[in-house]
């Protein structure tokens, strides 16, 4: 699976992008806001794994892409999982020498309109903390409404965290 932005291509992992892969899941500053990661070099093998494996299941409910320039490694990640409901759940992650160039905003929007206009996916959900400002104005940028606040949401690293919710549904 392959798709273009203006600036970007979002494409189907392989295990060949490892190395560019852990070098952003791997550090610190990204795992900030996220239930995972930093990740270790076992994590970073078993995240492209599940990517690599989820290629091949029909219908497709995990599409982790890589976010990437044309022909260069993968700079961070984008997913779109479709559970059970019928309903998708977005997330992203973009490496930390490349935020603030609208990257996540490029690619997340892009992921969005696939789940709405190819999957026809009534609902699609995204979580961010409340403490994670750039997630939530990507969220806002991309058109989905914070629909509210779920407490306690997560419990990361010993510690119980709410998530604020964004939704977008399809008319
Ligand atoms: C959240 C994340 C994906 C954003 O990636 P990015 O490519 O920098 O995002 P964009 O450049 O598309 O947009 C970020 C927006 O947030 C704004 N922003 C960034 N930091 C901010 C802050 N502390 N307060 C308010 N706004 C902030 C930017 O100015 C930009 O808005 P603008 O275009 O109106 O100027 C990136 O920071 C990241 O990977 N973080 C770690 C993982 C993570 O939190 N993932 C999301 C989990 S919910």
């Amino acid at each position: 699976m392959e798709m273009h932005t203006d600036r970007l291509v979002l494409r189907d992992y392989t295990v060949d992008d490892f190395a560019a892969v852990h070098a952003f899941a791997s550090d610190p500053r990204i795992a900030t806001f996220v239930d995972w990661g930093p990740n270790t070099e076992h994590d970073t093998r078993h995240f492209l794994d599940t990517c690599v494996t989820s290629q091949t299941v029909l219908p497709r409910t995990e599409f982790s892409l890589a976010v990437t320039l044309p022909g260069e490694t993968p700079l961070g990640s984008v997913g779109l999982t479709v559970d059970e409901q019928h309903h998708g759940h977005l997330g992203y992650v973009i490496g930390a020498e490349h935020w603030g160039k609208g990257y996540a905003t490029e690619a997340a929007a892009c992921l969005l309109s696939y789940g709405q206009e190819a999957l026809m996916l009534e609902r699609i959900e995204a979580t961010c903390r409340p403490a994670n400002l750039a997630s939530a104005k990507v969220l806002e940028k991309i058109g989905m409404t914070l629909e509210g606040l779920r407490p306690n949401d997560k419990f990361v690293r010993g510690t119980w965290s709410d998530s604020l919710v964004f939704v977008v549904i399809r008319n």
